[in-house]
């Protein structure tokens, strides 16, 4: 996805009508159709199962966002839908689909979300989507709840990977553990970046059975998926051990745990490398829709500061911090074992 697209995409996200239109147009295959060439509005009505007026109102929601314009009698895709919808569209529907959960998450439990984490959690929709228990099988029903919040992490993963593996210091390093690497996304960037290097994700059962089934042959010999629960399964030694927004998720005694543990598992001159979006009090706009993404882990989000503490508490000696600007702020804190 270029940034013409993803510029596009934040804009017809951020806009409520917009957002609507597009997840209509999505779910009822309108948009499908339209991609295919232009049609008339009798027979966009005959293809799909909308009655007359709802399709009236969708394509005029269309016209006001520049989904879509209605030339002759002939509704077709402007150029930058037409090119948005050749990229992903099922990707698109995973990320609009997100941002309309979690808009009406910050919206109906804001208070809960800034006094009470606990009740937000609860509460959101969200938290329901993220289900990590159901992702401990890889039986049939494991990995069909697994899937869509695997893969809607994996869509975002990807975006992310042209800016922060730049960041990421392995270099003349052979083996990399990357605890919670989801489908490997992330660890395939880093292998096409650093050609001597071999990676293990460990993650859960369900979400290294979907990763595996994705693999393409060429990372075959240098990427390994290890399925288990971090907590509990033993892990292989390696020359840098990975955390990429994952410890987020975690209170502060797990997190500085798993870095403790992540720092027994290297040798001297080896790394800890921890990369995490940043407090949402820093971010100097948090605006449109899409925002809401981030929102709802607003109270998750740490300072880099307490990964420096957290790397210098488990003996190690602190690199270096980078930083970069995406859909928020991303810090890369490392530490190397003396
Ligand atoms: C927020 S996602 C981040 C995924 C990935 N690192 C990325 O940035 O795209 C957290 C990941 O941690 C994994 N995870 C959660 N609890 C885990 C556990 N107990 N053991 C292993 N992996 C776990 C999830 O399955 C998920 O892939």
């Amino acid at each position: 996805m270029n940034q013409k697209n993803i510029t596009f995409e934040t804009h017809l996200l951020d806009d409520i009508p917009s957002l609507m239109a597009l997840r209509v147009g999505l779910k009822t295959g309108v948009l499908q159709v339209l991609h295919k060439g232009p049609m008339s509005r009798e027979s966009l009505g005959a293809q799909t199962s909308l009655p007359c007026s709802g399709l009236d109102n969708l394509l005029g929601l269309f016209r006001q966002c520049g989904i879509a314009v209605l030339e002759g009698k002939c509704w077709q895709l402007t150029p930058m839908m037409q090119d948005l919808m050749s990229v992903d569209p099922a990707a698109l529907r995973r990320r609009a689909d997100f941002v309309a959960l979690a808009a009406c998450d910050v919206l109906m439990h804001g208070d809960s979300l800034m006094s009470d984490p606990q009740a937000f959690q609860r509460a959101a929709a969200t938290f329901r989507f993220f289900r990590y228990d159901r992702a401990l099988g890889t039986g049939a029903a494991h990995l069909e709840d697994t899937a869509p919040w695997a893969n809607y992490v994996s869509d975002l993963t990807a975006r992310e990977v042209p800016d922060l593996v730049p960041l990421i210091p392995l270099e003349g390093m052979g083996h990399l553990l990357e605890v919670g690497g989801n489908t490997g996304i992330f660890a395939r960037g880093l292998l096409e970046r650093h050609r001597g290097l071999r990676a293990t994700v460990l993650d859960l059962p369900a979400v290294c059975h979907l990763g595996a089934g994705v693999l393409p042959e060429t990372f075959n010999t240098r990427l390994t998926f290890l399925a288990g629960d971090a907590r509990e399964i033993e892990w292989p030694d390696g020359d840098a051990v990975l955390f990429k927004s994952v410890l987020h998720d975690w209170t502060d005694e797990a997190a500085q745990k798993m870095i403790n543990k992540a720092a027994q598992h290297v040798p001297v001159g080896g790394r800890v490398i921890i990369c995490e979006r940043g407090p949402i009090v820093e971010e100097p706009t948090m605006c449109g829709a899409t925002a809401s993404a981030n929102l709802v882990f607003s109270q998750y989000y740490r300072s880099p500061s307490f990964y420096e503490a957290a790397i210098n508490a488990a003996g190690l000696k602190l690199l270096p911090r980078q930083s970069v600007s995406l859909d928020m702020a991303f810090h890369v804190v490392a530490g190397e074992r003396i």
